[in-house]
């Protein structure tokens, strides 16, 4: 599985980055409006950060200004995914971007069948929403299990990119339901491999050690 960071954090991708602990980065026009910074200047830093695909969202409603739009990002750097929300003139706009070979995310799914659509018209990532799908009371990862196993039945090449992670649960849960990619927010990366009892035992280890014979370990 691989992990994207979501988050237009510049700082915060560096540091996740540094660790070796992701594969790419999602941005939306939300993470970009909290940092304060113009749109142009952070997704172009952070395409020099990481060395994979950087989802940069589109905001037009129409044909026309979505390819235009995907045209100008694309050019920023080979590593851009143009994230397009899914609804009728995205999906076209979508499958035009696959006819030129341009990379998109579609963004904001829900059902299995916007996941279909999206996947027919040629994405190379399908972005369901799983904490906005639990916060309605269905349970989201159980329709990205759904996703998964229609794109496997018709060999789709589009890859489930599980969005809206909330907690580690979500990263579990989107695993177990054979999901290609988690894009997690830093504080929820963070926690992946925090555990009480790990905790606890390298204490132990640690307080055992003083008492150990060390023969001039550690080196
Ligand atoms: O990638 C989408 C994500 O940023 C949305 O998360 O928690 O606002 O549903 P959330």
């Amino acid at each position: 599985m691989k992990f994207f960071l979501d988050t237009a954090d510049v700082a915060e991708i560096r540091h996740a980055a540094a660790l070796g602990l992701i594969d790419g980065v999602t941005t939306n026009p939300s993470l970009i409006a909290r940092t304060g910074r113009s749109f142009g200047e952070v997704i172009r830093e952070i395409c020099d950060v990481v060395d994979g695909p950087v989802s940069a969202e589109t905001v037009s409603r129409d044909y026309a200004g979505i390819m235009r739009e995907a045209h100008h990002l694309a050019k920023i750097h080979k590593n851009i995914v143009v994230k397009i929300p899914i609804f009728d003139e995205g999906l076209q706009a979508v499958r035009r971007c696959a006819a030129e070979g341009i990379h998109t995310n579609v963004t904001l799914i829900f059902s299995p069948n916007q996941a279909l659509l999206a996947a027919k018209a040629g994405a190379t990532f399908v972005s369901p929403f799983a904490g906005r799908l639990d916060d309605t009371g269905i349970v989201g990862t159980q329709v990205i299990r759904q996703m998964v196993d229609i794109f496997r039945t018709y060999a789709f090449k589009s890859e489930v990119l599980v969005a809206s992670i909330r907690d580690p649960l979500h990263v579990t849960e989107a695993a177990l339901a054979g999901a290609h990619i988690c894009t997690i927010p830093p504080a929820v990366l963070k926690a992946l491999s925090k555990h009480p009892l790990t905790d606890i035992g390298l204490e132990k280890f640690l307080a055992d050690w003083k008492t150990a014979k060390k023969d001039g370990f550690p080196v």
